[in-house]
Order: C-alpha cells, then sequence, then structure tokens
C-alpha cells in the first residue's frame, strides 16, 4: 500500500486524473497529450537541433553544444540497452525518431516505436529510411497502455521523455516487466519532484506547464518510480542525476527559439511563445532542485554477461 502523499506534493493535474476512470484517463492523455506533439515538426527540428532529441542531453562540459550533448546521451543509451544482431527493442514515446533512429541504425535490432502523434510517425519513419534502417523499423501510433505485446518478446524497452506523461505507473511497470525478456533491459530518463516538497506544486506556472502546453504530466519522487519497478522484478542497475545537463539543454532550446522566432510564428502564431514560457518556468525549477532529471537502467532477473558494461560508481555516462 503507497502512504498518502504529504501537504502540497500533487499538482491539480494528477488530482484531477485520480477522479477519472483509467479508461477515461487514458483518453485523456491521448487527446491532449498528442495535441502538443502534433505541431509542425519543423518548428521542434529548430528548437531540438539536428536529432529532435525532446529530452536531457549529456553535456561534457558547459561550452559544449547541444548537438555533441544530444549525440552523446543517444550513444549513452544505445551503450546501456547493449543490443545485440537481431534482437527487439520497443521505444516508448519515440517522438521524432531520436532513439529510434540511433538504435535501428547503429546496431542489428529491430526497433518498435510507438507515439501519440501521427506527425511524429511520419517524421521518425523518414529518418529511418534516409538512414537505410527503415525496413528493422516499425512504428504505431498508440497509447502504451493498448499494446498487447506476448510475454518475454521483447528484450529491451525505452522511455526517454515519456513515462512523464502516464499517470497509470504501475500498470505501465507491469506491462513492462511482462513483456521483457529474463535478461531484458529498461533505461527511463525523465522528471521527478524531490519527495521533500519544494517549491508551489499549485502554482499557475505548474499547471501551465502540466496541462496547457504539454497536456498531462505526472513527476513522482524518484524512490516512488523505483519502488514500482522493484515489485515487478526490474532490479535497478544504474540511476544518475542529470539535472544539470537539463539545464543547459533547456538553456540551448530557449535560444533556439530566440533565434528561431520569426520562423517559428511564421508557422505557428504564439507557439514561441508558449514553448519560451514553459520551458524558461521548468528550467527555473531544475536550476532550484524543485524538480530533478535521472536516467534509470534496470534489468529484469539475472543480467546476461557484460551488459552495458559493469556500472562503475563514480563513473559520468
Ligand atoms: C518529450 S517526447 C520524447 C521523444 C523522444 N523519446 C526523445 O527523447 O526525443 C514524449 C513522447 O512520448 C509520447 N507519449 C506520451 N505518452 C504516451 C503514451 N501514453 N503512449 C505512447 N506514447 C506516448 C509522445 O507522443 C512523444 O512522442
Amino acid at each position: 500500500m503507497t502512504a498518502a502523499p504529504p501537504p502540497g506534493a500533487t499538482t491539480r493535474a494528477e488530482r484531477a486524473a485520480m477522479t477519472r476512470t483509467p479508461a477515461d484517463q487514458r483518453e485523456h492523455e491521448r487527446a491532449q497529450v498528442a495535441a502538443h506533439y502534433q505541431n509542425d515538426p519543423d518548428i521542434f527540428r529548430v528548437v531540438l537541433g539536428r536529432q529532435l532529441a525532446y529530452s536531457v542531453g549529456l553535456f561534457a562540459s558547459p561550452h559544449d553544444d547541444l548537438e555533441a550533448a544530444q549525440d552523446r546521451k543517444l550513444a549513452y543509451v544505445r551503450r546501456q540497452l547493449d543490443l545485440r544482431p537481431g534482437e527487439r527493442v520497443l521505444d516508448v514515446g519515440c517522438g521524432w525518431g531520436s532513439v529510434l533512429c540511433e538504435l535501428a541504425s547503429a546496431t542489428e535490432a529491430t526497433v518498435h516505436g510507438l507515439t501519440l502523434s501521427s506527425r511524429q510517425r511520419d517524421r521518425a519513419l523518414e529518418r529511418a529510411h534516409a538512414l537505410g534502417a527503415g525496413d528493422r523499423v516499425r512504428i504505431d501510433v498508440a497509447h502504451v497502455e493498448e499494446l498487447d505485446l506476448p510475454g518475454e518478446s521483447v528484450d529491451a524497452i525505452v522511455f526517454s521523455g515519456s513515462i512523464v506523461h502516464m499517470h497509470a505507473r504501475e500498470a505501465v511497470h507491469a506491462l513492462v516487466a511482462r513483456a521483457l525478456k529474463p535478461g531484458g533491459r529498461v533505461l527511463i530518463s525523465d522528471c521527478y519532484f524531490p519527495r521533500q516538497v519544494r517549491g508551489d506544486r499549485d502554482s499557475r506556472a505548474t499547471a501551465h506547464i502540466f496541462e496547457t502546453a504539454l497536456g498531462y504530466c505526472r513527476l513522482v519522487p524518484l524512490a516512488e518510480e523505483l519502488g514500482w519497478m522493484d515489485a515487478v522484478g526490474l532490479d535497478v542497475r544504474r540511476v544518475e542525476d542529470v539535472t544539470e545537463h537539463y539545464v543547459r539543454t533547456v538553456d540551448c532550446w530557449v535560444d533556439n527559439i530566440r533565434r528561431h522566432r520569426a520562423f517559428i510564428e511564421a508557422r505557428a502564431p504564439g507557439f514561441a511563445r508558449l514553448l519560451q514560457t514553459y520551458m524558461m518556468v521548468g528550467r527555473m525549477s531544475f536550476a532550484r532542485r524543485t524538480a530533478l532529471e535521472y536516467m534509470i537502467t534496470a534489468v529484469k532477473g539475472r543480467p546476461r554477461e557484460a551488459t552495458a558494461g559493469w556500472p562503475v560508481p563514480g563513473v559520468a555516462p
């Protein structure tokens, strides 16, 4: 049984989700979250950079640029997932194909992507084909809870910047644990709240980000996510605090919005302002550590030999 959250721990979005049936909440996420990602992919291309990665980059130094940081993150994800030829990986929330294209082009695995947005699927497929990896890629426009995968059929599952949009986390972890083969790997990269309540989670600014800008977000304490994973037999191998990297990533996105404001405005009047506002408010939360960014790697059961190398404490990703 989960203890009641301390006062001030939940957001309005989360409390509203708790009043809906699971089916209604799923439909709410499908409509509200997809609305953000159905915006013109060319806008996201100028804001997020060449890889169209809408998630944390890993900076080697404060002077590193966004493209290098995203390339480094994608290589890190690939190493952690340790895919062998013919293995199957599920990319839940594949966006415009950042992780999916990396895995399809730099390994010989087959990649199954899921997204709520048809425009994201189309762009991701185009990119995979351009890389010559289209024949090993499939992308469905579907909510993860609708997935009906055979048990023990997948070698790795990745959630890069996507699990935050899912309210029914325990159900999602149960699905992951069922679908993974023994020795299968899972990687989650996303935003969390510290358990200690810092900052006003009921502010208008929070509601703006979690509801107006992004449709639906649920940040939980890291320990809660890890507990749910533990409960379904996923053994946590590695947790990296990448909060500072996320602050730097968002700084780069905001710089890109400023630089390309006219281009964005011409395609979607008002969207540059919406993006910039939500990103700047979000950035402040991560800089003050009222929100945190983590990368989590886990394995189902016994890790096979040399899965992503031995995790060495203190070694940066
Ligand atoms: C912030 S983007 C991350 C995209 C990509 N993984 C990356 O790192 O560049 C979040 C993605 O999650 C997807 N998503 C959110 N909720 C989902 C759900 N319940 N089922 C499937 N996809 C979902 C969105 O459609 C979007 O593609």
